[in-house]
C-alpha cells in the first residue's frame, strides 16, 4: 500500500490541493467584494446627524457600558440593535431621558447624561443608523 504513494502523487496533491484553495480564495474575495459596497451605507457621510449623533455617542462614552454591535463594555445592553428592539428611535429618545430608574433589585441603572432635545436626536438617529446596517443576521437574537 505504501508502496503505491509515489512522489509524483504527492506533488499532485499539493498542487492540486494549492490550486483548488486558491480558487476557493478568488472566489470568496470576489464575492466579498460585490456583497461590501452594498453593506456600507455611505450615509455616515452623506446625513450630518448621524455623524453628530456618533459624536454625542463617542464624548459621552456611551461605549464605556454598553457595546455597538459587539464592541465595546459588557455592563448594559448591546444598542447596535436597540432601535429594533425598543420599537422606534422616538422610544430610544425617551429611554435614554428617563434615566436613571433607580431601585429595581438586581437591575443596573443608566445614569442620566442631561443631554439637549438636539444631542438626543443626533444619538438616537445614529443608533438608527447602526440598527439599519446589514451585519449578516448579527445579533442572532434581539436581546443582543
Ligand atoms: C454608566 C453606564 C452607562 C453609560 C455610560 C450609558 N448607559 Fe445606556 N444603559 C445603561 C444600563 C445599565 C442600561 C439598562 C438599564 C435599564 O434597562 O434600566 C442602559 C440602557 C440603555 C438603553 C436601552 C437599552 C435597552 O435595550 O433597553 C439605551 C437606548 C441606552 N442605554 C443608551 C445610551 C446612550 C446613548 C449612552 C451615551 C449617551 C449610554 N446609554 C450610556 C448604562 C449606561
Amino acid at each position: 500500500m505504501s508502496g503505491s504513494f509515489t512522489t509524483t502523487a504527492a506533488r499532485n496533491i499539493f498542487y492540486g490541493g494549492t490550486m483548488f484553495f486558491l480558487l476557493v480564495f478568488l472566489a470568496l474575495t470576489f464575492q466579498n467584494e460585490q456583497i461590501i459596497p452594498k453593506r456600507d451605507r455611505r450615509e455616515m457621510l452623506s446625513n450630518p446627524q448621524i455623524a453628530a449623533g456618533k459624536k454625542v455617542w463617542e464624548t459621552n462614552n456611551c461605549v464605556g457600558c454598553h457595546t455597538l454591535l459587539g464592541e465595546g463594555a459588557y455592563f448594559a445592553p448591546e444598542l447596535g440593535n436597540v432601535t429594533k428592539r425598543l420599537g422606534s428611535k422616538e422610544a430610544v429618545m425617551a429611554f435614554i431621558k428617563a434615566r436613571p430608574v433607580e431601585g429595581i433589585p438586581g437591575r443596573r441603572s443608566m445614569p442620566q447624561f442631561n443631554l439637549t432635545d438636539q444631542q438626543l436626536n443626533d444619538v438616537a438617529t445614529f443608533l438608527d443608523y447602526v440598527s439599519k446596517i446589514d451585519t449578516a443576521k448579527w445579533p442572532p437574537n434581539i436581546q443582543g
